[in-house]
């Protein structure tokens, strides 16, 4: 299926190709949107005015040229040039209803799949192991996690690679901190809260004492040669974060196709600074090993320090060279926080340096403010992001509890766990990602607002009118019947429903989940207006069973569109 957008925009196209033959027209969009005020039509192109400089005439009369080579289509019922020179296009109704019945036997409600097979690498999440994990690898785990899944869902090969932060100068100091500070019943307790517990006290220690920071260094140059000591202890440290991380993307629906973390490129970083150096790229600066890219105007990259160590720059072309070599990626998407900007801006551009050709995006996000209290003593560790699922499970389950006071205390629970999880999921996503948010019970959990719980709500609130129906039609298949667009707020929802396709495209074109969320939204909204001024169950025959399918058809845009934002849609609320 084709979407109505990609539909009409090949029409448009044609018209101006046809109309201005061998012209360049690469300047102007001519493709069709979606028009922001509905009394201007369905549909617009605003073409005319951006080629009026190239082709040399008036905006009206290119629209005219366009609208004359054109040719009728039959979704258009009216085509009109309005204001300096747009194009506004009227749908056919009777053919919109078609389209919408169509859409309701198809699955992926009209959308292509652009990727055609193509892989893309997904570096999301990535925590450090024994460091505390902040508010900016979760953003980067559900941010990420969207992204994963709607690239799959548009024709992608994902990789999705977590990006462990398991080899770094963090663990001298841990090592030497666990042989002084370990308290064994705390370890027993919270391993990972007593791990970085010793981490900060030995960082603590390390700024004011020499002495220590050479001991730190020799445990951690030890680990590196492989003693086996503290390779065991290094083991260990991993093996336990990472079981503390595993909870928690187990609770937040997330998983990974690989886990390489830093460690896994230990052993290829002396050899990419070998081959920096051989090509002219790298080149000593004080005893370290330096890229320089003052002609990006960008800072010069240390890619070996002066001591002999690599640093995280160096792990990242490691880690680029053995992605392409193993995936041959399309593209490779990394996301995190906002302080990596200028980390990937050099390690992008010495990547290419190297021949790497494949595409590389850094999508990065602004920080979020948590609630008062919930990350108070360090920032955001694994043990308060839990906390803070709790809370919102917890509160969740309040809510549920006002909803479907019938329901079993156990099944009250699941769906609470599903409600406070989405919450805190689209309390993030429905964000503009690079912008700073702060975090709010009241928004987050709000039934009547945009808001996770919100949008569930409606799924559910759907589901129950879809069994009243069948209760007392239990003969009719509303299928049999013709999708009617009577009333101009049936029409208005079926002109959101169909834009389906173009949500997802866009939210992961730009790496913008919220684009979704908005959308969904929206259909929410417009659903809700439906229902509550037309006539429903007690419609009569024929009318009821095409409000029904519009209905249907809504429940499954909200279900798929939640689904692809990592949010469950429990069957009650
Ligand atoms: N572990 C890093 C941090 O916590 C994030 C890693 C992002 N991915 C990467 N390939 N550099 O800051």
């Amino acid at each position: 299926m084709n979407s109505i957008e990609s539909q009409l925009s090949d029409w448009s196209a044609r018209a101006f190709r046809e109309a201005f033959p061998g012209e360049d027209l690469s300047v102007a969009s001519i493709g069709v949107s979606p028009t922001v005020d509905e009394s201007f039509g369905d549909y617009q192109c605003n073409a005319a005015m951006g080629l009026a400089r190239i082709l040399r005439k008036k905006p009206r009369d290119i629209a005219q040229a366009a609208i004359d080579a054109s040719g009728s289509h039959p979704l258009i019922a009216g085509v009109e040039i309005a204001g300096p020179g747009f194009i506004n296009i009227t749908l056919n109704d009777s053919e919109l209803a078609g389209y919408l019945e169509n859409l309701q036997a198809d699955k992926r409600l009209g959308t292509p799949q652009p990727g055609g097979g193509r892989t893309i690498v997904m570096d999301y999440s990535s925590p450090n192991v024994a460091k505390p994990m902040h508010i900016g690898h979760i953003r980067s785990t559900v941010i990420g996690n969207a992204l994963d899944r709607m690239y799959r869902f548009l024709g992608y090969r994902v990789i999705a690679d977590n990006h462990i932060g398991d080899w770094g100068t963090q663990f001298g100091l841990l090592i030497l901190g666990y042989r002084h500070f370990l308290d064994r019943d705390s370890m027993e307790r919270s391993p990972v809260e007593e791990l970085e517990r010793i981490y900060v006290k030995s960082y603590e220690r390390s700024q004011e004492d020499e002495a220590w920071r050479n001991q730190a260094r020799a445990e951690l140059v030890k680990l590196q040669k492989g003693d086996p000591e503290n390779v065991a202890l290094w083991e260990k440290f991993v093996g336990l974060s990472m079981s503390e991380f595993e909870k928690i993307y187990q609770r937040l629906d997330v998983s990974f196709d690989v886990v390489n973390g830093e460690s896994h490129y230990r052993d290829c970083l002396a050899g990419i600074v070998d081959e920096l150096e051989e090509k002219g790229h790298a080149v000593e600066s004080e005893g370290a090993m330096v890229v320089f890219l003052d002609d990006l105007k960008l800072p010069p990259c240390i890619v070996r320090k002066s001591d002999g160590g690599f640093n995280y720059a160096t792990t990242d072309l490691a880690t680029i060279r053995y992605r392409i070599e193993k995936y041959h990626p399309d593209a490779i998407v990394y996301v995190t926080d906002e302080r990596q900007q200028l980390h990937f801006r050099q390690i992008f551009a010495i990547a290419e340096r190297m021949g790497c050709s494949s595409r590389m995006e850094h999508v990065w996000f602004g920080l979020m403010r948590l609630p008062e209290g919930t990350f108070s003593t360090r920032e955001g560790n694994v043990i308060r992001l839990e906390r803070l699922l709790d809370e919102a499970v917890t509160r969740a389950l309040s809510i549920v509890r006002e909803t479907s006071p019938d329901m079993s205390a156990e099944k009250q629970e699941a769906i609470a766990e599903a409600v406070g999880i989405g919450a805190v999921k689209y309390a993030d996503l429905s964000q503009h990602p690079q912008s700073v948010v702060t975090f709010k019970w009241e928004k987050a959990l709000a039934l009547d607002g945009n808001s996770a719980p919100y949008l569930q709500y409606a799924c559910a609130r759907i589901a129950s009118v879809r069994d009243k129906y069948a209760e007392r039609h239990p003969d009719v298949d509303p299928s049999d019947y013709p999708v009617r667009l009577d009333h101009p707020m049936e029409r208005r929802l079926a002109m959101r429903l169909v834009r389906f396709p173009e949500a997802v495209t866009r939210a992961a074109n730009q790496f913008k989940p919220n684009i979704l969320a908005e959308y969904l939204y929206e259909i929410s909204q417009a659903y809700s207006t439906f229902y509550q001024n037309v006539p429903f169950l007690k419609a009569e025959d024929g009318v009821r069973e095409s409000r029904m399918r519009m209905c249907i058809l809504t429940e499954s845009t909200l279900r798929l569109g939640l689904n692809l934002l990592g949010i469950k849609t429990p069957d009650r609320i």
